[in-house]
């Protein structure tokens, strides 16, 4: 399953503090736990003693101590001591199997097979101009191909957010472009007449955005700015959907905020977030199948539709499985 080999966000990195944390991978429980130097781990929540959750223990002296019979595990995995025998020294085969970890855009990364892929690009994480927040998690019973598709789609913002992002009367797409890249797709020109475009416009705009899919379960819409209206014409304020797929058919996402506003307090910028992903997430949780069909046949498709119809496309080439019908 190629998605093992994928990094995917797991957690906050705010989340993982001194008490072991689970979370749920692609159908598989993990443990995360920070150790005192600050490393966060991601193991099976599995004791290999006798199958305890290792999530129900606690970190005792820098090691994680299992909740069933106190084994202590260092945070190389190996089992470092066993109480019940004080005077034993643990081979190193008494150990458990660490996943690959990373901490990036606020979040904890894990990949669950180590290979060549690496975490999925946002470029603007590195414009120091821009600040970032994260908005999240929401937990979704729905797939994260679905989650996606709906990120990536234009001609719901007239229906599902009616009078925030789109209206009734302007709900006509312009043709836009879509083109493959080596991670995924690149939509451009995508431009939607929008009443309130962000939470400080006061008048309704048509918007340009360009949207890119940037792995499976990851797509980063940005906002090309109008011309004349922005002093710094190369700013570009991007939102990131980074995705876990927890289960083929439930979903724990995050949006990642890369914004010129330094003045409006966080919670008001996740407010009108939560606003906007509160109003996809009944829609989303009623999309039969679940899972995304990548038959194209199995359901009908526009000109409107050509980024999820290359969405599509992209996951079949990529073999991906989870969270799809084949
Ligand atoms: Fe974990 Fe026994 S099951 S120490
Ligand atoms: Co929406």
């Amino acid at each position: 399953m190629i998605e093992r080999q994928h990094w995917h966000p797991v957690a906050g990195s705010e989340a993982i503090r001194d008490a072991p944390f689970a979370v749920r991978l692609l159908g598989e429980d993990l443990v995360l736990w920070r150790d005192p130097a600050g490393a966060v781990h991601a193991w099976p929540d599995r004791c290999p003693h006798r199958g305890a959750r290792l999530s129900l223990g606690r970190v005792e002296d820098g090691h994680l101590e299992c909740p069933y019979h106190g084994w202590q595990f260092a945070a190389s995995g190996r089992c470092v001591h066993v109480p019940a025998l004080p005077a034993f020294t643990p081979p190193a085969t008494h150990c458990v199997k660490a996943f690959d970890v990373r901490e990036a855009h606020g979040l904890v990364w894990v990949r669950l097979e180590t290979g060549a892929i690496d975490l999925p690009a946002f470029a603007a994480e590195a414009d120091a101009r821009l600040r970032k927040l994260n908005c999240g998690p929401y937990t979704v019973e729905a797939s994260a191909p679905r989650i996606v598709e709906n990120f990536l789609d234009l001609s719901h913002f007239a229906f599902v957010h009616e009078g925030w992002l789109g209206a009734r009367g302007a709900s006509a797409i312009a043709d836009y472009k879509v083109e493959e890249t080596p991670t995924g797709l690149r939509a451009t020109q995508c431009k939607a007449w929008q009443p309130q475009s962000n939470l400080h416009s006061t008048a309704p705009a048509q918007v340009e955005y360009t949207y890119e899919v940037t792995a499976p379960y990851t797509a980063v819409l940005t906002k090309i700015p109008e011309s004349g209206t922005t002093a710094v014409a190369d700013w570009r304020e991007s939102i990131a959907l980074f995705i876990a797929p927890v289960e083929a058919e439930r979903s724990t996402c995050w949006f990642r905020l890369a914004v010129a506003d330094f003045d409006s307090p966080d919670e008001k910028l996740r407010a009108f977030q939560d606003t906007i992903f509160r109003q996809d997430q009944p829609v989303l949780e009623s999309q039969q199948p679940k899972r995304l069909p990548l038959d194209l046949r199995a359901e009908l498709h526009t000109s409107a539709d050509r980024a999820s119809s290359a969405y599509r496309r992209y996951l079949s080439r990529q073999g991906i499985t989870f969270g799809v019908h084949p």
